[in-house]
């Protein structure tokens, strides 16, 4: 989950955390079967981290579109809340919807220690924060032990959905159309003219014209003109953190037959507008909750405090590429730190 920055750092690629297991891997092709769901519009939350205060907003969007909405938690939903009772609520909540599993509930649903968090971290994360997530998994499977019929419905959720929006196929994925943990969706890869062409071929092999993603922890969303059509493809990064430098919110995927008001971002796909979403939530009990399970010391707050307060090295105009555009919503100063601090 901790975002690459800077150059590779020539990790140890036997760590647990570096590799990518085989049953996390399937082909592209999977994705070219019949919609699991048909919606008129469609949220994609992936990256809640164990953040309630998040689910509550998320769960406010969802219940004020006029004409409903399904809600597809694709992964890592769990990730801080190691204790019991955050673990439980947590999951209570997402598992009455819609849900991939990620790596982190691929890893706590079994007791297999090899793939550490199973995050598949690239070169540019250095070994320092591949342990920490790894002692961050430990403690949150101890926690999930102690309610095994969660960790079995976590273990037989699926890894990947299909949608159909306004005639729109949408393909869902927690990493990126060949692996569970892939990082072929990264704001890195994304950038490389190759990341590009082998999203088109992602794109053509799962017969989809919208690819939902998370996993890499930062947003990117993009828009491809194929011999198809337009295709897009949007990373959410986090919902349960904040994604830009020196905001608070976190970020979710809203496709729909209608754009919304509250779009930062987004663009059109046939008859579907593909958007990004704001997710303003109450940073300071989600603060509080946080440093009562990872105090100054701990590998959560080594690892992700400065982020949570801060938000990453990382500007909201180098997520928007390609033809998407800004949407109705401007960007929301009101959830900066500069206006929110303390
Ligand atoms: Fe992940």
């Amino acid at each position: 989950m901790y975002a690459p920055s800077g150059p590779a750092l020539r990790p140890s690629l036997d760590r647990p955390g570096r590799a990518c297991p085989i049953s996390y891997r399937y082909a592209p092709s999977t994705l070219a079967r019949s919609a699991d769901v048909e919606a008129d519009t469609l949220y994609v939350a992936g990256g809640v981290y164990g953040n309630p205060y998040a689910i509550e907003r998320i769960l406010e969007l969802v219940h004020a579109e006029r004409n409903g909405a399904v809600l597809v938690f694709n992964g890592d939903f769990n990730w801080f809340n190691v204790d019991c009772g955050s673990f439980a609520s947590i999951n209570h909540a997402v598992l009455r919807h819609l849900a991939l599993r990620g790596n982190v509930e691929t890893e706590i649903a079994h007791d297999d220690p090899h793939a550490g968090c199973g995050c598949a971290y690239p070169d540019g994360v250095g070994d320092d924060e591949v342990d920490r997530s790894n002692a961050i998994i430990v403690r949150l499977r101890e926690t999930a032990r102690g309610l095994p019929l969660v960790r079995e419905q976590l273990g037989a959720l699926p890894m990947s959905l299909v949608a159909e929006v306004a005639g729109v196929r949408v393909g869902i994925v927690h990493g990126d159309a060949q692996s569970l943990a892939g990082w072929g969706y990264s704001e890195h890869a994304l950038a490389q003219p190759e990341g590009v062409e082998r999203l088109r071929d992602h794109v053509a092999a799962a017969r989809v014209r919208v690819i939902a993603s998370s996993h890499t922890c930062l947003p990117v969303a993009l828009s491809l003109d194929t011999p198809d059509g337009r295709c897009a493809l949007f990373n959410n990064g986090a919902a349960g953190m904040p994604n830009f430098r020196g905001t608070r919110y976190g970020l979710i995927t809203r496709i729909g037959s209608l754009s919304s008001p509250r779009a930062l971002y987004g663009t059109r796909v046939g008859n579907a507008h593909v958007e990004a979403l704001a997710v303003p939530y109450d940073h300071a009990r989600w603060i509080d909750a946080f440093l009562a399970s990872w105090p100054p010391g701990s590998a959560a707050h080594a690892s992700y405090f400065e982020r949570l307060t801060e938000g990453p090295c990382y500007e909201l105009s180098a997520a928007v590429r390609g033809h998407v555009s800004w949407g109705a919503c401007p960007t929301p100063k009101a959830m900066s730190t500069r206006t929110l601090r303390g």
